[in-house]
C-alpha cells in the first residue's frame, strides 16, 4: 500500500489533535483511502513538554524551515495560525511541491490571492476546511454538493467564543465582561480576545464564505465588521422581549445594481427571531444557513471550535488529496479550491454598507423629560423611516432612561443620517446602540 508522508506545523491544540488522528486512526483511514497517511515530522517552537501523545516515531524540530524543505514530505499541515509567519512557511512548501491543508482562516482570508494562484502553478492542492465552522464540512458541502446552484445568500454563526458569551450573557443575565473572563477561563476565548469578540474572526470566514459562494476574489478587507463588545445584558432582555435573540453573524448575498454584480458582505450582531433556526444555535455551536436557487435553505451546524472538532476536517481535508493523488500521481481537484475554475473567479466589487438594506433595533439613553421620543420620531419620520415598535425602560440611577426602538426597512446610509441628528439632540446621550434584523427570508 502507497502512503502519504505529512508533517504538522504547529503543535497547539489543533496540531496535537491532528497528530492524534494520524496516529490513532490510521488504519481506520487506510481502509477508507487504500492508501496509508504517515506523520513523519513537526515543528513547534517549544518541544520541551509533555505532548500527552507518543511522538517517538515523529521527528520533531523547532525549525518550520526543516518540515517545508523537507523531501520525505508530501503534504504539511499548517496548525501556526495568524497571517506572518504561516504566509511565509506555507508558500515556502508550496513552492517546494507539497501540499498544503491549513485551518487558518486568516491566512486564506488575506493571502488566498496570493497562495491559491501559487499552488496551482506549483500544481499541488491546498486545503482549508477547517477554516470555516471548524468540524462542521459546510465548504465541502458549498463547493461540491450544492455546485449546481446559484447561492442567493449565506449567513453563518462562525465564532464560537461570540456564540457563547452570548448565549451565558442570556441565560444567566451576565455581564459582558465577566463571560469574557470564563470564556477566557475555558479556553474558548483567546488570551488577546480581539480577533474573537470584535468579529474579526467570522470576518475572515465570512470573506471565504462569499468567495467560495459567488466565484468571487477573496476580499476580507472590504467586509463591513462589528462585534459583540458594546451588548449589554439589559440589551438581550429586551431584544428578548421583542421576541429576538442576539446572535454575531456574518450575512453575504449577491447583487444586480444597473447591470453591475456587487456583494453584500457584513458582520455584526444581529436580532434574529427566537423562532428562527439560527436562534436555536448555542454555546460555542457554529451553523452555516447557505441557499441556493435549486435546492432552496439548507443549514449546517456542529462544533465550530476545539481540538478534536478541528482536526478531524484537517484530517479530511488530508484523506481528499491524498486519494486524488493515488488517482493518477498528480493532482486533480475534484472541485477547483474555491468551488470555481480559477479564470472564472471575478474581481467583484463590493456593495457599499450605505445602500445595505435591512430593519433596525435602536436603543438610546435619554434624558426622562417630555417631547424626547417625538424629537426622535421626527427626525426618523424625517428620513421616511417607519417605525415597528417603540419601548421605554426604567430609569438609570445618572437620571437616563433606555428608549428602544423597531424599525421598518431602510438603507443603511438613510438610517446613519438619521441618527447623526439624533444624538446632536441635547437630551440624547452619545452610547446609542444600533442592530440590525434578520429574517433569513424563510
Ligand atoms: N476562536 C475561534 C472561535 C476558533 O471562537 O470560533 C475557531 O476558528
Amino acid at each position: 500500500m502507497s502512503e502519504i508522508r505529512v508533517g504538522i506545523l504547529g503543535l497547539g491544540t489543533i496540531g496535537l489533535g491532528a497528530a492524534r488522528i494520524l496516529i490513532e486512526q490510521q488504519s481506520l483511514m487506510a481502509r477508507r483511502l487504500g492508501k496509508t497517511l504517515r506523520l513523519v515530522a513537526a515543528a513547534d517552537r517549544s518541544l520541551e513538554r509533555d505532548f500527552g501523545l507518543d511522538l517517538s516515531s515523529v521527528r520533531l524540530s523547532d525549525d518550520a524551515n526543516d518540515i517545508v524543505t523537507a523531501d520525505d514530505i508530501d503534504l504539511v499541515i499548517e496548525l501556526i495560525g495568524g497571517y506572518e509567519p504561516a504566509r511565509s512557511f506555507v508558500a515556502t512548501a508550496i513552492e517546494h511541491g507539497k501540499h498544503v491543508v491549513t485551518a487558518n482562516k486568516a491566512l486564506i482570508a488575506k493571502h488566498g490571492e496570493e497562495l491559491l494562484p501559487l499552488a496551482e502553478k506549483h500544481g499541488v492542492a491546498i486545503g482549508f476546511e477547517a477554516a470555516v465552522g471548524g468540524g462542521i464540512p459546510c465548504l465541502k458541502a458549498l463547493r461540491e454538493g450544492l455546485a449546481a446552484n446559484a447561492v442567493e445568500s449565506v449567513y453563518g454563526i462562525l465564532n464560537g467564543t461570540c456564540n457563547f458569551i452570548l448565549t451565558k450573557m442570556e441565560n444567566e443575565g451576565a455581564d459582558y465582561a465577566d463571560v469574557l473572563k470564563e470564556a477566557q477561563e475555558l479556553g474558548y476565548a483567546e488570551a488577546d480576545p480581539t480577533f474573537d469578540v470584535e468579529g474579526i474572526d467570522t470576518a475572515h470566514k465570512l470573506s471565504i464564505l462569499a468567495s467560495m459562494s459567488f466565484g468571487s476574489k477573496i476580499k476580507f478587507d472590504e467586509v463591513f465588521t462589528e462585534g459583540i463588545s458594546k451588548i449589554t445584558a439589559a440589551d438581550i432582555g429586551a431584544v428578548a422581549d421583542l421576541g429576538y435573540r442576539i446572535k454575531l453573524l456574518g450575512i453575504a448575498k449577491p447583487h444586480c445594481v444597473d447591470g453591475e454584480s456587487k456583494i453584500e458582505m457584513r458582520v455584526h450582531p444581529t436580532l434574529v427571531p427566537l423562532s428562527a433556526q439560527m436562534a436555536q444555535v448555542s454555546d460555542s455551536y457554529n451553523a452555516v444557513m447557505v441557499s441556493g436557487d435549486f435546492v432552496e435553505h439548507t443549514v449546517y451546524t456542529g462544533r465550530g471550535a476545539g481540538e478534536r472538532p478541528t482536526a478531524s476536517a484537517v484530517i479530511a481535508d488530508v484523506m481528499d488529496i491524498a486519494r486524488i493523488c493515488s488517482v493518477d500521481g498528480g493532482v486533480k481537484y475534484l472541485a477547483p479550491p474555491m468551488g470555481y475554475v480559477a479564470p472564472e473567479r471575478q474581481d467583484v466589487a463590493t456593495l457599499p454598507m450605505a445602500d445595505v438594506h435591512s430593519e433596525y433595533y435602536l436603543r438610546f439613553m435619554v434624558q426622562d423629560e417630555p417631547g424626547v421620543i417625538a424629537a426622535i420620531s421626527s427626525i426618523l419620520a424625517d428620513h421616511r423611516i417607519s417605525l415597528e415598535a417603540v419601548s421605554q425602560k426604567e430609569r438609570h440611577a445618572t437620571h437616563a432612561v433606555a428608549v428602544i426602538m423597531l424599525t421598518h426597512g431602510t438603507t443603511e446610509g438613510n438610517l446613519q443620517a438619521a441618527m447623526s441628528r439624533i444624538i446632536a439632540l441635547p437630551s440624547v446621550q452619545e452610547d446609542v446602540l444600533i442592530l440590525r434584523k434578520e429574517s433569513f427570508g424563510v
